[in-house]
Parts: structure tokens; sequence; C-alpha cells
């Protein structure tokens, strides 16, 4: 099933991610597409408020660190970013099969590098800019594709 929204700000992408959280439920493998920049890690500050995991300032990007771990009440939330690691051998050294426990859930950013993630994955959230790129323009496409 896919369903698509419109967002104009980064705040509505938040707001979209924390009623997602409500859809969500563990254990689940969420892939995140986008170019850089189109707010992947933006709907993970959501996702994880919406979990009360983290509060949305305190989620960045984990383009450096590669793994960032949110823990709230019910679920842990993993936030990956694999923009950095482009070999199987680099991938396994994370040991992302080990962190898929029955109450956690995956979201990695460019996790589409990957076939074993391509096809593992439960839910695909693909972000888009919409219409020309200018400067200052803020609104997303945001595609939900689950199987
Ligand atoms: N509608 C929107 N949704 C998400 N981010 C937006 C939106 N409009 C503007 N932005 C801005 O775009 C940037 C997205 O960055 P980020 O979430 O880190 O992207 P990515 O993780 O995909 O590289 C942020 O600076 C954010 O404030
Ligand atoms: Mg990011």
């Amino acid at each position: 099933m896919t369903t698509e929204t419109i967002t104009h700000s980064a705040e509505e992408t938040i707001a979209f991610g924390r009623a997602l959280a409500a859809e969500l439920s563990p254990p689940l493998i969420v892939l995140l597409q986008g170019d850089l920049g189109a707010g992947k890690t933006t709907l993970v500050k959501g996702i994880a408020e919406g979990f009360e995991a983290a509060l949305a300032e305190d989620v960045t990007s984990p383009t450096f660190t590669l793994v960032h771990e949110y823990r709230g009440p019910r679920i842990t939330l993993y936030h990956i970013d694999l923009y950095r690691i482009d070999t199987q051998r680099e991938l396994e050294t994370l040991g992302l099969d080990d962190l898929l426990a029955p109450n956690c859930i995956l979201l990695i950013e460019w996790g589409n590098k990957f076939a074993r993630l391509r096809s593992d994955r439960n839910v695909e959230i693909t972000l888009e800019r919409v219409g020309e790129e200018r400067v200052g323009e803020t609104e997303r496409r945001i595609q939900l594709c689950t199987r």
C-alpha cells in the first residue's frame, strides 16, 4: 500500500512523523529514501517524539556516528545513516541484525544502497522536494510504502 502526503515546513514533517509513530509497531525495518536535505532526519525527529523516545531537538543526524539509539517506554528506535557505508563488509560490522529485537524499530537512511535491506524492509518512506528547487523551498512530498 502506498500513501502520499505533502508537508510545507520542517514542523509539518515532524508532526507527520509524530502521527506516523502510532501506525508503526515493532519489529520493523523502515528505509528512508531521499536526497541530502530532503528531510529524512527531520522525519525521524517526529517519529522519536511520537514514541516518547526523544525530543525533536535531541535527534541529530547519525552521519558520522552511524547509529543512534532512542529508548522509549514501549519501544527502542535505532536511527541509522548508511551514507558513508559502501561495502557489505562495513555494513556487517554495524550488526544491524542484532538490533532487530521484538520491541525495536530500525529507521535507516540510505538503506536502499544494499539489496539485503531493500528486500528485508517492511516500510519504505521516500521524501522529495516538490517542484523546482529554489532557495528556501520547503514543500516536501512524503510517500509511504508498506508491504
Ligand atoms: N517540509 C519539510 N520537511 C522536512 N524538512 C524541511 C522541510 N522544509 C524545509 N526543511 C529543512 O530541510 C532540511 C532537511 O534536513 P534533514 O532532515 O537533515 O535531511 P536529510 O536527513 O534527508 O538529509 C532541514 O534543514 C529542514 O529544516
Ligand atoms: Mg539525514
